[in-house]
């Protein structure tokens, strides 16, 4: 299986690539190689490809439309990488050094605000609607980081509040990208509801494994450092379950309150969570949000666009980058 779902949209992606690296441009040459640095260095493009898939299986056929849109998303997503990068202190991404590591936090901030400009600037030439659910995402993302922050550290967190924060942040722009990309090929309020919550569902499926991936995950392949998560006292889903652990969930708690953790304590609180069935635990759940998104596409008329969005579902929970 893995990327077979790609195929039908590989065209499209490729021009999405193209698009991003022809808006991005500055100047000063200092601010075109940091852009040239991110655009360069890949990614997945879940969020174009969720939006053009969408585009495509509820009927729609413009072209053209739908890759710029497309572009400001991935767009939108690579500035709020940047970013997170700073509050993270994430040193590497995409296996290369993070921007700030490279080019100094201020110029990351600065980068990050350059390509959401850019991005923005995509969207303003289309109906407004569009550009309603786009800054509705954007400020939900916005507000659940901010949550996410107030929870760090914190040894009570449950698994509401993890959803709640994984919706808002990562989710939503998700269900925004099917949600305009329905709304682009004119789909029936019906339809575009049924891909958007599938759309959604995909997003927190993505995120809980996202988490995993933090812990068990080969630093080569996910192009991140392991354990980041731990470090900064994210509450994650996987490090809840294994704090609630009757045998290893109070020493978890101990580590994981620790606010100048040193990567010994990491590792102690790795091996710990690895040591639970925390992990099983998440892939459970997000293999049944993932498998119980996909029936919610089934009254789309039947195309290579719909397996694909059911392939794409299955991808973020099978995935190991
Ligand atoms: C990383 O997103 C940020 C999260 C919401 C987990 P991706 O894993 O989609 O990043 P790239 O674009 O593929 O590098
Ligand atoms: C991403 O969450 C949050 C955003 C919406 C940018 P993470 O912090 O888990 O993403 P990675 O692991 O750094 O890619
Ligand atoms: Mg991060
Ligand atoms: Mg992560």
């Amino acid at each position: 299986m893995e990327k077979q779902w790609y195929v039908p949209i590989s065209e499209d992606l490729e021009k999405v690539d193209r698009n991003i690296a022809d808006v991005l441009r500055s100047d000063r040459p200092e601010l075109q190689e940091m852009c040239d640095y991110i655009t360069s260095s890949g990614g997945k493009k879940i969020r174009p490809a969720m939006c053009i898939l969408s585009h495509y299986a509820c009927g729609g056929n413009s072209r053209e439309e739908i890759r710029r849109l497309a572009s400001a998303f991935e767009m939108i997503h690579i500035a709020t990488l940047v970013h997170d990068d700073i509050n993270d202190r994430s040193e590497i991404r995409r296996g290369r050094r993070t921007v700030h590591e490279k080019y100094t936090v201020t110029k990351a901030v600065i980068l990050g605000d350059f390509i959401f400009a850019m991005g923005f600037k995509l969207f303003s030439s289309t109906d407004r609607r569009i550009v309603d659910a786009v800054v509705d995402a954007s400020t939900a993302m916005a507000e659940s980081e901010f949550i996410q922050k107030e929870f760090e550290h914190r040894p009570v967190v449950t698994e509401n509040d993890y959803m709640r924060i994984i919706r808002g942040k990562t989710a939503m722009p998700i269900y925004a990208c099917a949600r305009t990309g329905a709304y682009l090929a004119g789909a029936d309020d019906e339809t575009s509801d049924a891909v958007s919550k599938f759309a959604l569902e995909v997003g927190l499926a993505f995120q809980v494994v996202d988490d995993v991936l933090d812990i068990i995950g080969d630093h080569r392949t996910t192009g991140k450092k392991i354990g980041i998560d731990i470090k900064e006292g994210k509450p994650t889903l996987p490090i809840i379950y294994a704090m609630a652990d009757p045998e290893k969930g109070s020493k978890i708690k101990e580590l994981f309150g620790k606010t100048d953790m040193t990567d010994d304590d990491m590792q102690k609180a790795l091996d710990l969570i690895k040591g639970t069935d925390a992990v099983d635990r998440c892939f459970t759940k997000a293999r049944s949000i993932a498998e119980g998104a996909i029936p919610r596409i089934s009254s789309l008329k039947d195309s290579v666009h719909k397996d694909s969005l059911a392939g794409l579902a299955r991808y973020v929970v099978s995935r190991d980058k």
